[in-house]
């Protein structure tokens, strides 16, 4: 079992859409049963709620239900998690900050937009307060990465593509 973390501020906009679009393609190639998908947030802001309405919507859009509720990181998944993703630089120099981090290798832990090829910024940017095509935005740029995030993954463990 591979398991992968995606991380942002609140939990409820940016990393459960990539929780939900990364599990997506998993099963669209047949790998449901081999990975151990999750989001997370560096913040205590929306522990237990559900994501933000413009989060759900846009899943639906692209026909991805998002049923997940927020939650912050703790050490132990650090030690529970294979791939920890963060969507942008504040948020992974707050991860390093947790401790149980140092567990965690650059390779292991890392911005999601470092895996693009020619990003035009390493962070996914916070749609929170922004209007709904803020989250259009992240879902393009999340689509990639994560395309990306797979390729990465299958390269590393064969044996499981
Ligand atoms: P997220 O967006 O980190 O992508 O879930 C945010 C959600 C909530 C807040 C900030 C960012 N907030 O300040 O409550």
């Amino acid at each position: 079992m591979i398991k992968v973390l995606f991380v942002c501020l609140g939990n409820i906009c940016r990393s459960p859409l990539a929780e939900g679009l990364f599990q997506k393609k998993v099963e669209e190639r047949g790998l449901k049963d081999q990975f151990f998908i999750d989001s997370a947030g560096t913040s205590d802001y929306h522990i237990g709620e559900l994501p933000d309405h413009r989060t759900i919507n846009t899943g639906k859009k692209y026909g991805i239900q998002i049923d997940h509720r927020g939650r912050q990181v703790t050490s132990r998944d650090f030690k529970n998690f294979d791939y920890i993703l963060a969507m942008d630089e504040n948020n992974l120099s707050n991860l390093k900050l947790v401790p149980g981090s140092e567990q965690k290798t650059d390779n292991e832990m890392l911005l999601i937009r470092s895996l693009q090829d020619h990003p035009e910024s390493l962070s996914v940017p916070d749609p929170y307060y922004g209007g709904e095509q803020g989250f259009e935005n992240v879902f393009e740029i999340l689509n990639d990465s994560t395309d990306r995030l797979l390729e990465k993954i299958l390269a590393e463990r064969p044996s499981h593509a």
